[in-house]
């Protein structure tokens, strides 16, 4: 039987610097044809690519006249061997080229050759390392650029990335909501005991939860409004108040009530079905917030920089709450 990788397997992982974590193809497909109006005349760059792995490279290949490609590169890191960029593109003749030129350094995405090529890029697609996921959208969004790129739902809690959300400048993908997906570890791979299967063909896999695209694009589905069932003001016990923000507790997405206009305290899965039409987000409660400062009122947290504390902790009954984020429904 194939167990799921735990937040610790995966803490084990990043401690053991064990980023080789290959995407599959049908997952780059499903969340890929939601955009393919955004690829036309563009280049693409996977940064944490090796082409001769990464079906992050292998999808836009084979894609690249479907989707009208410019150029297409890929950079990959590597600690201590030379690594290089691939280039494909059409040159001046028509012809399609394949180019391989070695790096001066050594991939990392954060080098000057790296964010040299970013910035010459219009879309970054990829599967980043887990342990440095804040920093890597950070890059992004400071190069403006276009990004659809594969992380864990706990990112949306970080300091970094949270505030982007809330700004409606970062949302999350499509076709992964729930659920664990599986991906491709090198050969060597230490499998212990949790989440892994070997196939008939010798490649091993793990399955690792939490795993969402985090994107800048658009796409319909995002405005489809949540339908919402439930009453408020037929069952206010269900809905305890906050001790500390003047909003109430909805410990399910399903049970958010369609006739409170008030601000609302409900899980980050949140996010896998926010339509930013329906609902404007107000804040984030972080259960892991530094911060024990006592917050009375809704008003007095606002006035916080958020940035720094993420607006303290929810707590209902002297007892703290996981993540909330905070929302108001929009009344038009
Ligand atoms: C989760 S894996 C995904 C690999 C590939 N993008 C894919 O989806 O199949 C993350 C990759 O980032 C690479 N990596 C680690 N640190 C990096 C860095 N500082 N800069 C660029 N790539 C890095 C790792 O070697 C690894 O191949």
């Amino acid at each position: 039987m194939t167990k799921v990788m735990s937040n610790d397997g995966l803490n084990a992982a990043r401690i053991a610097k064990k980023d080789e974590f290959y995407t599959q193809m049908t997952d780059i497909e499903k969340e890929l044809k939601n955009y393919e109006i955004y690829f036309k005349d563009k280049t693409v760059f996977c940064n944490c690519d090796d082409p001769e792995e990464s079906n992050f490279w292998r999808y836009f290949e084979i894609n690249f006249d479907h989707l009208g490609l410019k150029k297409l590169i890929s950079t990959h890191y590597r600690e201590a061997s030379p690594t290089y960029k691939q280039e494909l593109f059409v040159n001046e003749n028509g012809e399609k080229k394949f180019i391989k030129t070695n790096l001066k350094q050594n991939g990392d995405f954060r080098s000057s050759e790296s964010v040299a090529i970013l910035a010459e890029s219009d879309i970054c697609v990829t599967n980043p390392p887990f342990s440095l996921f804040r920093e890597f959208i950070t890059q992004l969004v400071e190069l403006n650029k276009q990004f659809l790129v594969i992380g864990q739902i706990n990112a949306v809690t970080a300091k970094e990335i949270f505030p982007l959300i809330k700004d409606k400048k970062l949302w999350l993908g499509q076709s992964i909501r729930s659920g664990d997906r599986e991906f491709r570890v090198p050969s060597n791979y230490p499998l212990q005991a949790t989440g892994y299967r070997v196939d008939e063909d010798g490649n091993k896999y793990i399955r690792v939860k939490g795993i969402r695209w985090f994107t800048n694009l658009d796409y319909p589905e995002r405005h489809k409004d949540i339908n919402l069932y439930q009453k408020y003001y037929e069952e206010k016990s269900k809905y305890p108040s906050y001790d500390n923000f003047d909003a109430i507790e909805v410990g399910k997405v399903k049970e958010i009530p369609c006739d409170y206009t008030g601000v609302m305290g409900v899980p980050i899965t949140f996010l896998d079905k926010y339509n930013p039409n329906q609902f404007e987000i107000v804040m984030l409660a972080n259960g892991n917030a530094r911060t024990n400062v006592p917050l009375k009122t809704l008003q007095e947290v606002n006035y916080r920089p958020h940035i720094e504390d993420r607006g303290g902790v929810g707590i209902i009954n002297n007892k703290r709450l996981y993540a909330r984020i905070l929302i108001r429904r929009k009344v038009l």
